[in-house]
Order: structure tokens, then C-alpha cells, then sequence
């Protein structure tokens, strides 16, 4: 193991500095730790919560010595962060994984529920290079719609384009679909997606169809997060290592399991 692969791997407890509620089922913690404080946009890092478990959570934020991250609660661990408050101890390792290439000229990002948390890091650093900041943004329904606000201010307001599933705000659809008229109406350098697996699938197919540099981060069970337990194997990667951002012509080499299929928590490869 590298120097720094050992230095990053290390847990560090830390207590929470601050959280706030972004939507009724996700919320934003934020720690001190130096070395997270330091991540790139599309890293990750594991997060301990004593006596529970240890999860994989992308980097919403960070510089100034913090870090931040968006949890969505969905199952036991998830839910007992969610009843933590200011003050209490968690454990952090990382940041681990590559990172999204910074790309100039115009640029589409794609996200969907808490893969909009890293798109906005992104988008952030972008702001300043791109030519052009666009952005597909999609929930179930309007309250899980994610940093709205924020991401109107680092794209503009008109260049972020909403969707729910329900019609409660923006367009009623999935995300994916105003892409193929986005795509055929404006010429775009770079694609960036992060969030459920078959929404980063279809921008992926699309994406091919036109020779479209893209990028997407993937979610796979995690571990030991740093390429030893095999537990995020997809194709010949491993997401913790080789990933968590993979370009276009290496998700064309996982083709068979991109937005199909994964390794379940028993080791049984199981449904997207
Ligand atoms: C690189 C990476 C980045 C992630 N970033 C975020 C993030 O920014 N915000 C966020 O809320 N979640 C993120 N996740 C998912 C998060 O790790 C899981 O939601 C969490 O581990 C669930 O734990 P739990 O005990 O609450 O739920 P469980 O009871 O363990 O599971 C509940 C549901 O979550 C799914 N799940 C469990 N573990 C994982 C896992 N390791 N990866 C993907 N799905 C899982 C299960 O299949 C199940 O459907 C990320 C996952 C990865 C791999
Ligand atoms: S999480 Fe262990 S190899 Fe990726």
C-alpha cells in the first residue's frame, strides 16, 4: 500500500460540526477532517458511525479543513446518522477513488436523488472554467428535489432543467428524457452523470449513439474501499479503486453489467 493510500486509509474520529435538513429523507452533515478537506469532485469517503456500520458516501463539499456529505435515509445505518445531531462522534477514511475530469467548454451534467451531491461539488469547480453549464435534474417528487438553489446559482437559473415523475415540479418525466432533444438541439464537449443506475445507463446509451465524452460515478456495495475485498467488482474494475468516475469507453467494456446487475450483500449477483 502506498504512503498515502495508508495515510488517507486511516480512521479519524471527528465529531459532526453541523447538520441540515435538505429534503424529508436526506441530510447534510459537515466535519473537521484535513485530508477529506482536501477531495476532488466524484471522491468518496467511508463513514463510521460507531456501533452501526460503515458506509460510502460522496463528497458534497470541501476546503477549510471540512467536509461535507448529503445521506439519504434508507436503511440501518442511514437512519441512525439521521438521529444524530451536532456534537456527536462518527469516524471518517478517505477520500478515496479518482475524480471527475475538470473539463472546459460546454458541459451537461445529469443527476438524480443524492448523485446530484457530487454533480454540485463538480459544478462549483466548473463554474468558473466551462463555457457553459447545463443541467438535468430529477427526483420522484418536488421535496426530494436536491440544492435547487444552489446549483440555479452556479449554472443559471435557465439552464438548469427540472423533472419529477409525479408533475409536481418541472417537467413530469424521468430525467432522461428531455436529454435526446437536449442533445440534438445543443452540441455539448462533456456529460457528467451521477445517480440511479439505469438514469446514468440511458445517458450512457445516448451518449454512445453520438461519440459523446461522458463520465458517470458508480455505486457499488463497499467495504474495505480501498481495491482489497472485491465487493464493488464490475467487469475488470473495482469500483472503490479503479473508480468511482468511469469514462465512456470503459463503461463500454462493462457494458453486460452497467445498469443490470451487481453483487449482493450474500456475494449472489442480483438485479440494478
Ligand atoms: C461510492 C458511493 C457513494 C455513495 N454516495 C452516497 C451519498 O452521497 N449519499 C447517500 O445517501 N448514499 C450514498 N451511497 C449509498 C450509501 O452508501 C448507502 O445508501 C448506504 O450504505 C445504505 O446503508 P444503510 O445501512 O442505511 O442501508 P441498508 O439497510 O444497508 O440498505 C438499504 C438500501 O441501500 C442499498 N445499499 C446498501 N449499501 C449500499 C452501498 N454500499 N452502495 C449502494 N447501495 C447500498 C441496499 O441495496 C438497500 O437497497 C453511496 C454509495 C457508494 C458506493
Ligand atoms: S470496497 Fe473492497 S475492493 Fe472495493
Amino acid at each position: 500500500m502506498s504512503d498515502y493510500l495508508t495515510k488517507v486509509n486511516s480512521l479519524r474520529t471527528t465529531s459532526i460540526l453541523d447538520v441540515k435538513s435538505e429534503s424529508p429523507t436526506v441530510k447534510i452533515f459537515t466535519m473537521e477532517d484535513r485530508l477529506c478537506s482536501k477531495a476532488k469532485p466524484g471522491q468518496f469517503l467511508m463513514f463510521w458511525i460507531p456501533g452501526i456500520d460503515e458506509i460510502p458516501l460522496s463528497i458534497l463539499d470541501a476546503g477549510a479543513g471540512q467536509v461535507s456529505v448529503a445521506v439519504k435515509k434508507v436503511g440501518d445505518a442511514t437512519e441512525h446518522l439521521h438521529k444524530m445531531d451536532r456534537g456527536q462522534l462518527v469516524g471518517v477514511r478517505g477520500p478515496f477513488g479518482n475524480s471527475f475530469t475538470e473539463t472546459r467548454g460546454r458541459v451537461l451534467l445529469v443527476g438524480g436523488g443524492t448523485g446530484t451531491a457530487p454533480l454540485l461539488f463538480l459544478a462549483k469547480r466548473l463554474a468558473a472554467k466551462a463555457d457553459r453549464l447545463s443541467l438535468v435534474v430529477g427526483a420522484k417528487t418536488r421535496s426530494e428535489l436536491l440544492f435547487l438553489k444552489e446549483l440555479d446559482t452556479v449554472c443559471t437559473e435557465e439552464a438548469v432543467l427540472t423533472t419529477t415523475e409525479d408533475g409536481s415540479f418541472g417537467l413530469r418525466c424521468l430525467a432522461t428524457e428531455p436529454l435526446e432533444g437536449l442533445l440534438q438541439k445543443q452540441s455539448f464537449n462533456m456529460v457528467y452523470t451521477c445517480g440511479p443506475e439505469q438514469m446514468m445507463r440511458k445517458v450512457f446509451d445516448l451518449a454512445e449513439k453520438r461519440r459523446l465524452p461522458m463520465e458517470a460515478s458508480l455505486e457499488r456495495l463497499m467495504r474495505c474501499g480501498i481495491g482489497l475485498c472485491g465487493s464493488c467488482v464490475i467487469g475488470k474494475y473495482r469500483v472503490c479503486r479503479d473508480g468511482p468516475v468511469f469514462n465512456l469507453s470503459q463503461l463500454s467494456e462493462v457494458k453486460d453489467e452497467f445498469g443490470m446487475s451487481k453483487l449482493g450483500f450474500d456475494g449472489n449477483i442480483i438485479p440494478v
